[in-house]
């Protein structure tokens, strides 16, 4: 099988600023910074070098760990879950095609990277995970999950001075985690309920000039999105909510970029700030927008003792100098929105930046000399995903589906495929796949004639 997939190019996307001459000039960049499903990203920097984390849901492997050293070229360098073993049997057990790896947080702590996220859909609710590793640049790396038993989503790690552990949740609320039993202190302490919008949840917290600073979306994931702030002098409030909240939103705005909210903070070598945010690029109407939800990076100026002010997000911005054009990040795999081109031999592996929809079965992809080669499942991509009477059917012992983020607005796409069905209902081909319930396949079936 072969797969190319040539990029016509609407955008040239990650422009390269002003690497002329002067240091000191500011730079103009274009968003998204990760085009493509990258949604709740959570990023840091650790030397000159940046990380960042997005949501997967149930796709696998999940938990993509992506890096850079310019903040526009990003490398997918590892995934935080890769291994059924990490979490036995999890996969197959979700339902809900928008259950799963929600809502990480990436931190750095003392030479060691912490993936913490929760995933959703198994039936006594929601696993806590704690992935850990010293080396993110690759997938074996990272350890099998310390799990916890949270009661909200999207949780945030953070070490306070005296060496104590807090886990802030959707709410927003706070509980002291214990990193080795993934014990959870009770009860939770609330901290702050937002501004009033729906949903206070995806929550960061910062110590900075004496104060605990509590970073939060509000409003849900769609049109009302925004990122609102508090801070108090004692990590378990009270919390004082800033004046000027929102600080940054899109919401009853005519912009093509909107939904923007979910945001972090890092700062850049020279000690500027920057943010990542979700965004969706579908104007007001919020009708199409088959980009999904994509990580974009803006500039914020946070003076010391005084509230962060975070600029707008729009498709050029201009801010911080950002550092030269740097590919030099290790790693196989490719830049997110890299070309593909694979001619497949028995010697290849499934690219990196390959996923499946849950956890694959056994056997199902291999490698010979003609290529790629699947055994289909016995179900079709969409199946029944909630039946109760045959599980199989549902999609949850695998699905025979391979695919790839789709990074451009407009692109070239074929491959080779080399399938004579023998039965009634067997079809194999491609698929523009959101979920079970939303694809659009062009397949080669056999069909009673
Ligand atoms: C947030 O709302 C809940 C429910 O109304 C309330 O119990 C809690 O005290 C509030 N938290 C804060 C910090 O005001
Ligand atoms: C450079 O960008 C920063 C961050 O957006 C902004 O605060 C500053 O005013 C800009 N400087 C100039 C000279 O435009
Ligand atoms: C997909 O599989 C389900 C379950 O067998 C079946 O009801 C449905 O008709 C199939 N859809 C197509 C397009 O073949």
């Amino acid at each position: 099988m072969k797969i190319s997939s040539l990029v016509q190019g609407l955008l040239s996307s990650l422009c390269l600023g002003t690497a002329l001459a002067d240091q000191l000039a500011n730079s103009t960049y274009y968003n998204p910074i990760l085009p493509g499903w990258h949604s709740d990203p959570s990023c840091i920097r650790v030397d000159d070098t940046y990380f960042c984390v997005t949501s997967t849901f149930i796709a696998f492997p999940g938990l993509p760990i992506y890096a850079s050293k310019d903040l526009r070229n990003w490398r997918l360098i590892s995934h935080g879950w890769s291994r059924e073993s990490q979490l036995p049997g999890i996969s197959w057990n979700t339902y809900g095609q928008q259950d799963g790896m929600y809502a990480a947080t990436l931190r750095y702590h003392e030479g060691e990277f912490f993936l913490i996220c929760e995933y959703l859909g198994q039936e006594d609710g929601i696993i806590g995970v704690l992935f850990r590793t010293t080396d993110p640049f690759s997938d074996d790396a990272w350890s099998d999950p310390v799990t916890f038993k949270p009661t909200k989503i999207d949780p945030d790690i953070f070490w306070d001075d005296d060496g104590k552990v807090y886990v802030a949740t959707q709410g927003i609320i706070l509980q002291e985690l214990n990193l080795e039993t993934g014990e959870l202190s009770q009860p939770p302490i609330s901290l702050w309920n937002g501004t009033g919008g729906v949903w206070p949840e995806g929550p960061h917290i910062y110590k900075r000039d004496g104060w605990y600073y509590l970073l939060i979306a509000e409003g849900g994931t769609e049109l009302d999105h925004s990122v609102t702030i508090a801070r108090a002098k004692n990590i378990e409030g009270p919390y004082e909510a800033y004046a000027n909240n929102p600080i940054l939103t899109n919401r009853g705005t005519d912009e093509y970029f909107q939904t923007v909210g979910h945001g972090d903070l890092f700062t850049d070598t020279e000690g500027n700030w920057w943010g990542v945010a979700l965004a969706t690029r579908c104007g007001p109407e919020y009708k199409n927008y088959p980009m999904g939800r994509e990580t974009v990076l803006y500039p914020a100026r946070w003076e010391e003792g005084e509230w962060p002010v975070l600029q707008n997000v729009r498709g050029e911005m201009e801010g911080w100098p950002l550092p030269a054009e740097d590919k030099s990040v290790p790693g196989d795999g490719p830049f997110n929105d890299e070309a593909d081109e694979f001619d497949f031999e028995s010697s290849s592996a499934l690219p990196k930046h390959f996923v499946h929809w849950r956890v694959p079965r056994d056997g199902a992809f291999s490698f010979t000399d003609k290529g790629l080669q699947i055994v289909p499942s016995r179900n079709n991509l969409t199946g029944v995903p909630y039946s109760e009477t045959d599980v199989v059917l549902t999609g949850r012992r695998g699905l025979s589906f391979v695919g790839r983020r789709q990074t451009h607005t407009l692109f070239d796409f074929t491959v080779d495929l080399d399938f004579t069905p023998r039965e009634i209902g067997q079809e194999a081909g491609i698929t523009v796949f959101l979920t079970q319930a939303n694809h659009i396949d062009a397949a080669r079936p056999r069909r009673r004639s």
